[in-house]
């Protein structure tokens, strides 16, 4: 497959009218082109950014070279992962599953492949060295990859044969009371630089007075892929999106310039940045988010066990037809199920955050639901705990779990179908997990505000501003099934779950592009609605020669599953 596709575009040189004289580059350069840097050059280069370019391995091999190896603490922790610059925080990224061979690297494995993980990767402290990686890269005709924490759930974080420009040493953060855009006062506000992880943006916010729109995770970096995809928060029905929050980016562009990027400068590419999808428009130095002064919260952690099934199906419903009851105080949170591998029975855990309510108030709200659900056969309440707190420990977590494999997909479901089908969420769920799903994951973080801020000029896709949820089916593996059910694992989701959940989104519906599968069919559409064209036209002013390519990013149509050669 991959040998054909560069010299097709080869022929398209020679059959089209262009000068093959200077061939139109069809190829980026891999070790073994002509044109790939030799060994003195990358010495030189690396001398230019103080000795910042690092050799770039699989997580199992770095743990397999290191002296006592890594512990399992430390290969399923992402902060330890995000000390080793080739891992991804879910493993399979880092394998080439679909090289021919695969190339693969298990963690206990007796032969390892450098699969899907960059040969080399800067470092880079400064934007001196974002710049002189940028200029290098595009100079020698490279793949260029870029990571902040790794997270990315459809690994557009890592590529082969690629030069990887690793930003997660970039973690300064600053708070003002005065964020000015031009001559406008747009208030307090924190500037983040791109390595900078949700655990220390709360933290900090917390000794600051302050709250800033952010995931539910501890290793997220907001100013990485987070906010170009989005951003959805527990906080988001009061706040809004991660996107419609930010004020400026500093961004490094392919042609190795910084721009400030804001309303005022650079509007076009601050419309992209804001939801116009990971990865495709530079390297991000830094970004800033609007702060919100901190209060006082309830976290709510339910769990109820369904013992079959249609008992679920039935929860499930009664579910949706609450799922209005957290909109007066404009709260959001999580509905996780997830399904025994080994018994007929599941879980659905409920994880609220009712902003600036009490304990007795917090219950009041879930009452209606949980009294409910209790009258429902064969449902159990398994546990109950409300937790009062600032929201920034509310919302903080000390590290996420890794290592593992791990896939999904999602759709966004509009507020209508809660409003007019909540039974159809019941069949929905059961059809899910008689076909075997484990993990349906319910995410309540539209609505409110988010609503309200349709009127936003930025590339956020339309379906954000209808959605009530977003819901992810996830899919998970060991690396000691065979390598056919893997590919069966990573295509679960095209397969089987999607036209499932479509009975709930309807057939053309939007999904979040940062949480979705890497194999949806029609992705333009299907992540950036009707906002494609005019990213395209962005991508092309300010990357014209596609150095920033990720999968299902702006732009990678053009480009082979690798980002390697023209299609
Ligand atoms: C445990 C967990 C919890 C999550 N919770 C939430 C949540 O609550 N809300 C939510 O919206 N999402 C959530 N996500 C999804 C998350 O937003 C995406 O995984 C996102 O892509 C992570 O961005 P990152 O920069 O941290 O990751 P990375 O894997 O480092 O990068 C992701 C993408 O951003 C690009 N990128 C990274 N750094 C830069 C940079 N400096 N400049 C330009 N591009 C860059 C990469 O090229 C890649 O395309 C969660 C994910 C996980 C694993
Ligand atoms: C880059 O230089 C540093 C410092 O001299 C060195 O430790 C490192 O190994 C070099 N990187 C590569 C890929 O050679
Ligand atoms: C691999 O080895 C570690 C310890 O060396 C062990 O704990 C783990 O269970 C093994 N298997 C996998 C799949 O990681
Ligand atoms: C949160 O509650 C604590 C304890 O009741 C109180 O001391 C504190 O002032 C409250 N903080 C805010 C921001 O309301
Ligand atoms: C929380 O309550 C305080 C005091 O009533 C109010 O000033 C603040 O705006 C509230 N915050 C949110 C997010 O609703
Ligand atoms: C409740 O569970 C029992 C045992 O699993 C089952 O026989 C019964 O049909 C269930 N009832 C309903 C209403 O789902």
């Amino acid at each position: 497959m991959r040998s054909t596709v560069p010299s097709a575009a080869l022929l398209l040189c020679i059959l089209s009218r262009q000068s093959c004289a200077e061939p139109r580059r069809a190829c980026r350069n891999v070790p073994g082109s002509p044109g790939y840097p030799q060994a003195a050059t990358w010495n030189a280069f690396n001398a230019t950014i103080s000795g910042r370019l690092v050799s770039a391995v699989p997580s199992a091999k770095f743990c397999a070279d290191r002296l006592g190896g890594c512990t399992d603490a430390e290969w399923s922790s992402a902060l330890f992962r995000n000390t080793i610059p080739g891992a991804m925080i879910s493993v399979n990224w880092e394998q080439g599953y679909d090289f021919s061979p695969p190339s693969l690297c298990y963690r206990n494995g007796t032969t390892c492949g450098q699969g899907d993980v960059p040969l080399y990767s800067v470092e880079v402290q400064t934007v001196t060295d974002i710049q002189a990686a940028v200029k290098f890269a595009s100079r020698h005709n490279l793949r260029v990859a870029i990571k902040s924490s790794g997270h990315d759930s459809s690994g557009r974080s890592t590529a082969p044969q690629s030069l990887l420009i690793h930003t997660n040493k970039l973690s300064s953060i600053s708070f003002t009371d005065e964020f000015f855009v031009g001559t406008h006062n747009m208030g307090a506000a924190v500037t983040v630089g791109s390595g900078v992880h949700m655990n220390d943006l709360y933290q900090q916010g917390k000794a600051n007075g302050r709250i800033t729109v952010g995931a539910t995770a501890a290793t997220v970096c907001a100013a990485g892929g987070y906010v170009q995809g989005a951003g959805h928060s527990a906080l988001a029905p009061a706040f809004g999106l991660g996107a419609d929050n930010v004020l400026e980016f500093h961004i490094v562009v392919a042609s190795g310039e910084l721009l400030q990027v804001n309303s005022v400068s650079n509007s076009d590419l601050f419309y992209a940045l804001r939801g116009g999808g990971a990865g495709s428009w530079g390297v991000i130095v830094s970004a800033s988010f609007r702060t919100f002064p901190t209060f006082n919260s309830t976290r709510a952690l339910i769990t109820l066990s369904a013992t079959d099934n249609t008992a679920m199906a039935a929860l499930a419903t009664l579910h949706a037809k609450h799922i209005f009851d957290l909109d007066a105080t404009r709260s959001g949170g999580y509905f996780y199920l997830h399904r025994d591998p080994t018994t007929t029975a599941s879980s659905m855990t409920l994880e609220s955050f009712l902003i600036n309510q009490t304990v007795a108030q917090s219950e009041a709200i879930l009452a209606p639901f949980l009294t409910a659900a209790q009258a429902l056969p064969n449902i159990t309440i398994a546990s109950s705990t409300y937790t009062s707190a600032l929201i920034n420990d509310l919302l903080f977590i000390a590290d996420d779990n890794g290592g593992n494999n791990l896939v999904g997909g999602s759709r966004l479901i509009p507020a209508a179908t809660y409003r007019n089908s909540p039974e159809t969420v019941g069949k929905v769920y059961q059809q899910l997990l008689d076909s075997g799903a484990q993990a349906i994951l319910g995410n309540l973080v539209a609505g409110g505000q988010v609503a309200d801020n349709a009127h936003i000029d930025s590339a956020v896709t339309p379906a954000w501003r209808t959605a009530k949820t977003h819901i992810i089916l996830s899919n998970q593996w060991l690396d000691s099934i065979p390598l056919d059910q893997i590919d069966a694992a990573r295509s679960r989701f095209k397969r089987i779950q999607l036209p499932i959940l479509e009975q709930l989104s309807g057939p053309n519906a939007g999904s979040y592009s940062n949480e979705a599968d890497v194999m949806e069919a029609d992705f333009q559409t299907t992540f950036y609605g009707p906002n494609y064209r005019k990213l395209s036209a962005i991508k092309s002013k300010y990357d014209p020669n596609d150095l920033f390519i990720v999968t299902t990013g702006v732009g990678s149509e053009r480009w082979d599953e690798w980002g390697l050669c023209l299609v």
